[in-house]
């Protein structure tokens, strides 16, 4: 198991307004699909904006475990020269992921109908997690998987030589498992199908189709079925990452929470898969407005303008919660200063992130003053006038617990510190200085 390297206290004070410009990093999802894709496509895949947080880069370097060639050229500017669906080589040594359920995931998907093996390992937030999720369809495929008791990380898994195709419903929203099922699909022949309920971010189909895959969607009263014909030759193709929308987010409630504040966030995806927080946003009051909608790389993008606004609290629609899974943390720090009650159901799959975010998200709170309810699924925080902040939060080796808080403090009566704030490299390398820029008060502990 790899460590995540020694802690980095952080604190957040009560700063002035927030101005300016927040050029937010490439899209996550779609930084890691973009490695992927072009690593089992023939050719040179040229990507620009690529998020060049810990957890993308830790997917680069298995892409080249895997065989392709990875190359930086300047920042966010990759190529990657692929292998072909069906290419992988088998890896000498572990695949280390770090703090990335997304990579890890994903790329057990992409090499599970290959006749290679890998073992597989991150970090103590990460070796938590449930993989079983995404091993019992790629067992479908005739793979073979040997992980530790619940299917945790380290997990060696053993291609399928000979793959069938799959149909298969997902028993829970999320696209990694989704994703996971079609990048095993791509070298099944024959027609694998993946059934949802509830759509989740569909950045794996778009880019796929991009490629050249043959690959439908369909809605139908049994959800949307998504069907990939096996065995496709993949194309290298340009990709311009879009700024990431659950990034952008945290400036965005940032500039919300703290008085007279008025920013720009340009460029961030608005893929409607990905954009339940600004409509609960705009739902809450935010004076939040969508400039300039335009399409860039095949995804809808806009400029958020977003100026302070007095919020209040509303009862989150429930089928609402695949389009902003990774909004909840930061929505409910938000919610402690809005007026009224915000309460936030159908969310368990919080519980399986980097950390327990309700858990994380309810003790953070009840630390700085604020009153919150939880159950298995929902978590409910009661705003208040003005937070009083003046505590330590624990992080559990979550970004966006950290970058919650932080934000949280800028807008409390008093400093909010967090005991971790190294893992915000794995999403937002340059959350500090971004902050910064804006006149945030965020800085290391010891400075
Ligand atoms: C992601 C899917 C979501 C999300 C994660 C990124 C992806 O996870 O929380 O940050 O890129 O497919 P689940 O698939 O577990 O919902």
């Amino acid at each position: 198991m790899s460590g995540h390297g020694p802690a980095l206290p952080m604190i957040a004070r009560p700063s002035g307004p927030l101005r300016g410009v927040a050029e937010v990093p490439g899209d996550k999802s779609i930084s890691h699909r973009a490695l992927i894709l072009g690593a089992l496509s023939i050719g040179e895949t040229r990507i620009t904006g690529l998020l060049e947080g810990q957890d993308v880069l830790d997917t680069a370097r298995a892409m080249r475990a895997f065989g392709a060639e990875v190359t930086q050229h300047g920042p966010g500017a990759w190529s990657v020269h692929g292998v072909g669906v069906g290419g992988f080589a088998e890896p000498d040594g572990v695949i280390d992921c770090g703090n990335s359920g997304t990579g890890v995931r994903l790329i057990m998907g992409a090499m599970a109908t290959t006749d290679i093996g890998a073992t597989f390992t991150g970090d103590a937030s990460l070796n938590k997690r449930p993989m079983g999720r995404v091993t019992d369809p790629l067992v479908l495929f005739g793979a073979q998987s040997y992980g530790r008791r619940g299917g945790r990380l380290p997990l060696t898994l053993i291609g399928a030589a000979q793959p069938v195709p799959v149909r298969y419903t997902l028993p829970m929203p999320s696209a990694q498992v989704k994703s996971a099922v079609l990048l095993a699909g791509l070298n099944a022949p024959g027609q694998t199908i993946v059934i949802e309920h509830e759509p989740t971010r569909d950045h794996t189909e778009r880019m796929l189709r991009g490629f050249g895959a043959e690959i439908s969607v369909e809605e139908t009263p049994e959800g949307r079925v998504i069907t990939l014909t096996g065995q496709p030759e993949l194309q290298a193709q340009p990709v311009a990452v879009p700024r990431d929308p659950s990034s952008a987010a945290f400036p965005v409630c940032a500039a919300l929470m703290v008085q007279n504040s008025d920013i720009l966030v340009p460029g961030v995806s608005q893929n409607p898969t990905r954009n339940g927080i600004y409509l609960t946003l705009q739902d809450m009051g935010a004076d939040l407005v969508m400039e300039n909608p335009r399409s860039e790389g095949g995804e809808p993008v806009a400029d958020l303008r977003v100026r302070h606004s007095t919020l209040k609290g509303i009862e989150v629609p429930q089928d609402r919660a695949a389009s902003m899974i990774d909004e909840y943390p930061i929505l409910a720090a938000l919610a402690a200063t809005a007026q009224g009650t915000t309460v936030m159901r159908g969310i368990r799959e919080l519980r399986v992130k980097e950390s327990d975010r309700i858990d994380a998200m309810a003790r953070g709170l009840e630390a700085c003053g604020v009153r919150v309810e939880e159950t298995e699924d929902s978590l409910t925080v009661h705003g208040m006038a003005q937070v009083p902040g003046g505590a330590t939060v624990r992080t559990h080796i979550d970004h966006r617990i950290a970058m919650s808080f932080l934000c949280l403090g800028l807008a409390a009566e008093a400093p909010i510190h967090v005991d971790d704030g190294s893992p915000i490299a794995t999403s937002f390398p340059a959350f500090e200085a971004l902050m910064a820029g804006l006149g945030a008060a965020i800085t290391r502990a010891n400075d």
